[in-house]
């Protein structure tokens, strides 16, 4: 039963931030997240140069930490690179990889997400990777297409081993910071498709965490995590309020076992 599946809820933080603000948030999530049940699993993922803060922060509590993105390379002359060994220094578990902000602003494509993916995989991380359509792809009929084109990028350079690490994120492009989340009905269909791409490759990876992000609020958390094959979320701005945050965690807990 969807209902009785752990849940998993992720903030990201994106650019935003600043230390006296961070720490007023990490401390009354941190604090909120004790009041889960075991079956609700949280993180955040911090702008790189709080990582050490969020550590500091959140050691000791239930949530855990990571970062938004690393680097393809593992180490050298890569000015202005951040490597996924150097953010295990900071006892992270996540490494969002392939958010569409970073395909479209920075280029990323399908090949240097999958090989970040190896990346974070190989320092111990847990890579949370992004997929999505834009507006045009959806109207065009192409959102299976391309979801699952982006998908297979990255499993074709995974092992069975290694793509039962990693965690899915769906989301469409249209409904990442605009206020216009997909309705459950329409992303419960991309998950499932999701999950049946994933099954293909091995029944070992078939139950790989699926996260829905874009828009996720406290009023629509429930009705999103309580689908088939919706396994949490993946939040960005309502993330940056602790109050909010917490909600959508709870929402989390009113659709598993022990909630
Ligand atoms: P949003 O962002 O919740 O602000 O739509 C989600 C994301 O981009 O991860």
């Amino acid at each position: 039963m969807s209902t009785q599946r752990a849940k998993l809820v992720v903030g990201n933080w994106k650019m935003h931030g600043r230390l006296a603000e961070n720490a007023a948030l990490l401390q009354a999530v941190a604090k909120g997240a004790g009041e889960l049940p075991a079956d609700v699993r949280v993180g955040v993922c911090v702008p790189t140069p709080y990582l050490a803060q969020a550590q500091s922060l959140l050691d000791g509590s239930r949530v855990m930490w990571g970062v938004q993105d690393v680097s393809a390379f593992t180490q050298g002359a890569y000015t202005g690179e951040v490597s996924a060994q150097m953010v295990t220094d900071f006892a992270a578990t996540f490494a969002i990889v392939g958010h569409s902000e970073r395909r479209a602003y920075h280029r990323e494509s399908a090949d240097l997400v999958a090989v970040k993916t190896q990346r974070a995989l190989e320092a111990g991380l847990t890579p949370i990777v992004c997929v999505g359509e834009t507006l045009d792809e959806r109207e065009a009929g192409a959102t299976e297409q391309v979801v699952g084109a982006q998908l297979d990028e990255v499993l074709a350079k995974l092992s069975v081993q290694e793509a039962a690490r990693i965690v899915v994120a769906y989301e469409p492009v249209w409904a990442i910071g605009t206020g216009k989340s997909a309705t459950a009905g329409q992303a419960q269909a991309v998950h499932a498709f999701l999950r049946g791409r994933l099954a293909a490759k091995g029944a070992e990876i078939a139950g790989v965490p699926l996260l829905y992000g874009g828009s996720v609020k406290p009023d629509n958390a429930e009705e999103l995590f309580r689908q088939q094959d919706i396994d949490g979320g993946l939040i960005g701005g309502a993330s940056l309020k602790d109050q909010d945050f917490l909600a959508i965690c709870k929402a989390a807990a009113a659709t598993t076992a022990a909630g």
